[in-house]
């Protein structure tokens, strides 16, 4: 994939960090002296942790140079640094390893959940937000413009796999948990219009598609995906679009 955009990424910045947000306040932890923020971004979930642990240990954690620059000029006081959450060992125990809207772009997550709650320190928490929005308009709606195009073909893989039912998260996480919180919950976004719809999924979940395509397949593909999206999200009776979004909330307790 190409790189990811910060400036694009941000322009959606609080409802973005919303879940962040409610995904801390769900973790047990007084006093950590550790913390790891995965696909930490643009810096503004590592933020929420520096608010919350001023006096813990904190790492953050990407596979983007751009969002790691981004998240350095934001945070200068905390260490950044690139690599993968596939492959990445922590150096130390951590307390907390929190990853907000990441192991969603890996398949195979679950086996990296269960090594991941090894590794922590005793008492320790891995805290994890995900997008659960595949069956969404927004979502949907990217894959059939990918079949149904000249780009079909190219786009073939595109698509992300979708996530685990929950019994599979707490079957594989429970035997080595002491505490295990699976909740959804959906966020419905008041957006400007099927534009600002457009605009939230193209630095994130529309990325896959529109990066194999050159600039003219980008443009076909932006105006019928446009296009259908405006018909998924009507407008309000005061005006403006309600962006519908699911997401998965884990908190593993070691
Ligand atoms: C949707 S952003 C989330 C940013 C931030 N955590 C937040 O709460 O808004 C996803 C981030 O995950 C990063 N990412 C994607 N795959 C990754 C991987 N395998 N390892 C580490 N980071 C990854 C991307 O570069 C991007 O910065």
């Amino acid at each position: 994939m190409a790189d990811w955009s910060p400036e694009t990424y941000l322009t959606f910045e609080d409802e973005r960090t919303r879940p962040a947000r409610d995904l801390l306040n769900a973790v047990p932890l007084a006093d950590p002296a550790f913390v790891i923020d995965i696909g930490c971004g643009p810096g503004n979930s590592t933020e929420l942790l520096v608010e919350r642990f001023p006096a813990a240990r904190l790492l953050g954690i990407d596979t983007s140079p751009a969002m790691l620059e981004t998240a350095r000029a934001r945070l200068p006081g905390v260490e950044f640094r690139l690599a993968d959450a596939a492959d990445f060992r922590p150096d130390a125990p951590p307390e907390l390893l929190f990853a907000n809207a990441v192991f969603q772009w890996l398949p195979g997550h679950l086996d990296l959940f269960v090594r991941l709650v090894s590794e922590l320190a005793p008492g320790g928490v891995l805290a994890v937000q995900m997008p659960d929005n595949l069956a969404e308009p927004t979502h949907a709606l990217m894959r059939e413009v990918a079949a149904g195009g000249c780009w079909a073909a190219k786009l073939a893989g595109a698509a992300r796999a979708p996530l685990p039912p929950v019994r599979t998260y707490y079957e594989a996480l429970k035997p080595h948990c002491r505490l295990l919180d699976i909740w959804h919950t959906v966020y419905n976004h008041p957006l400007a219009d099927a534009a600002a719809v457009v605009e939230w999924v193209r630095s994130t979940g529309l990325k896959p598609f529109l990066d194999p395509l050159d600039a003219d397949e980008r443009a076909g593909f932006l105006a019928a995906y446009t296009a259908k999206v405006t018909d998924a999200y009507p407008p309000l009776a005061g005006g403006g679009v309600l962006l519908r979004f699911p997401r998965l909330f884990i908190v593993a307790t070691r």
